[in-house]
């Protein structure tokens, strides 16, 4: 039978499903597949998706990367959209869709020494404090419900995400809501094929994230405060480039990190995983832990690249020039040829020489807050197990459903009981 993109059936995002899909990609003896739905080039194996990533030549290019899945010709032709289209075309480019010194400048005002910054050295100190404050605000919140069954995504994981990146930036908590509200629609906009009511909300809540964060860093040009927008600022972004950074940084570092929380949440609560949670009662296993589930349960599974030419695979396969590509960071992630059992958690991966996941992506569009993601799934897990030692997923074989997306696998709920409670 020919090969076939697994991914837009239902259930395919199930762990075992995954799993399955991802290992007869990986023993097909091809490296990439064209996707019939979208047009886009899959590609799954570790070197191909790092060779493309650190773009060293100019086959490839990220200038649309954040463009919407859905083809512009849909959105012109839909009147509904335009209003927030208008607005979106003055938004220059700023991250991941930048490049050159248009992008060298942005990620040296982001990293820049004083004030907040998203270093790495910065990070546990500038951060640490705001996300212990905030998942232990989220686990009050739990507690507080009692025995009840609770959805773990809407009660924790959501709030947590949604409070760290809005405090950092440099909003306030009565934005938090909408935060969510906007970031669900313009993560829809970048993963799915939207009909014409989808394209009007994910075009709407991008431009009212963007329309935000210009008017917040607006403010803080008349009126600086500790946060990053004024960071930004008084590192040389001017109003525009600093309000467009924001929002980018705001959308990266919601969906992707609260994904991977509930991920890793599902496996460490299963039978599979049961022993991994209790271990964590010793803090100690804490650092090799964490690396394993970004790696084998990020919220990210795959991330997009344009041929600006031809694009040659390790294996010889020519993409051809003007395709959208869809490096697949999860299945790269578990490339049986990198990785020994690439489904199960292992301790022993740096001793092994295993190379580095490529959950954050690798080479000069490295995720800029991933020490932050990181540091937020941690103590997320240590105040989780600290405080409900006993939680279960509720019911406890669960099934979980998992909104069909190209790019983000996130489970849309997960109830949970606490009943360990201290
Ligand atoms: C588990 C959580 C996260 C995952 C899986 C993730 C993944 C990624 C990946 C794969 C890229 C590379 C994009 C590319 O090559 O085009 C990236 C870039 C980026 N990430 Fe993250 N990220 C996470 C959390 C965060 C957080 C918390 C923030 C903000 C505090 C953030 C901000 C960014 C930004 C601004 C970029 C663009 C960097 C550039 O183009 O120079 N991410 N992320």
């Amino acid at each position: 039978m020919p090969l076939s993109f697994p991914f837009t059936q239902p259930d395919a995002y199930q762990p075992e499903a995954l799993a399955r899909n991802y290992d007869a990609l990986h023993s097909s003896g091809v490296s990439s597949l064209r996707e019939q739905t979208t047009g886009l080039y899959a590609i799954w194996k570790y070197d191909d998706v790092e060779q493309i990533l650190k773009g060293a030549d100019d086959s490839v290019s990220n200038k649309t990367t954040l463009n919407p899945l859905t083809p512009m010709a849909r959105f012109a032709a839909n009147p509904a959209a335009w209003p927030s289209l208008a607005h979106l075309v003055t938004v220059p480019a700023a991250t991941a869709n930048a490049h050159g010194q248009q992008h060298e400048e942005v990620r040296r005002a982001v990293f820049a020494q004083g004030g907040l910054s998203l270093r790495l050295d910065a990070t546990t100190l500038a951060f640490g404090e705001l996300i212990a404050r905030r998942a232990q605000a989220a686990a009050d919140d739990l507690a507080s419900r009692g025995g009840a069954t609770n959805d773990f995504a809407a009660v924790f994981a959501r709030p947590l995400a949604a409070g760290v990146i809005s405090a950092i930036v440099g909003f306030g908590a009565q934005d938090e809501w909408r935060v969510q509200q906007w970031s669900d629609a313009q993560t829809a906009l970048l993963g799915r094929p939207l009909d014409r009511r989808g394209q009007k909300v994910g075009v709407r809540g991008l431009s009212d994230l963007s329309r935000a964060c210009r008017a917040l860093a607006k403010a803080r040009a008349a009126s600086p405060a500790s946060d990053l927008a004024s960071h930004l600022l008084a590192h040389g972004l001017d109003v525009r480039r600093a309000g467009a950074t924001l929002m980018n940084i705001m959308a990266a570092g919601y969906s992707t990190s609260y994904g991977t929380l509930l991920n890793s949440m599902r496996f460490l609560l299963s039978a599979e995983g049961r022993s991994w949670w209790d271990g964590l009662a010793h803090e100690d296993s804490l650092p090799d832990l964490v690396t394993e589930l970004i790696r084998v349960e990020t919220g990210l599974i795959g991330w997009k690249r344009l041929a600006a030419k031809d694009v040659r695979l390790s294996d010889g396969t020519l993409i051809p020039a003007g395709s959208q590509m869809l490096l697949m960071l999860g299945a790269a992630n578990r490339d049986p040829d990198r990785f020994t059992e690439p489904h199960r958690i292992r301790r022993d991966r740096a001793e092994r020489k295993e190379p580095k996941p490529l959950t954050f992506g690798t080479g000069p569009h490295l995720c800029l807050g991933r020490e932050v993601a990181r540091a937020e799934i941690s103590v997320a897990l240590s105040v989780l197990r600290h405080r409900f030692p006993g939680m279960v997923l509720q019911p406890p074989t669960g099934w979980f459903r998992y909104d069909p997306d190209y790019l983000f696998r996130t489970p849309v709920s997960l109830p949970v009981r606490v009943h360990g409670e201290d």
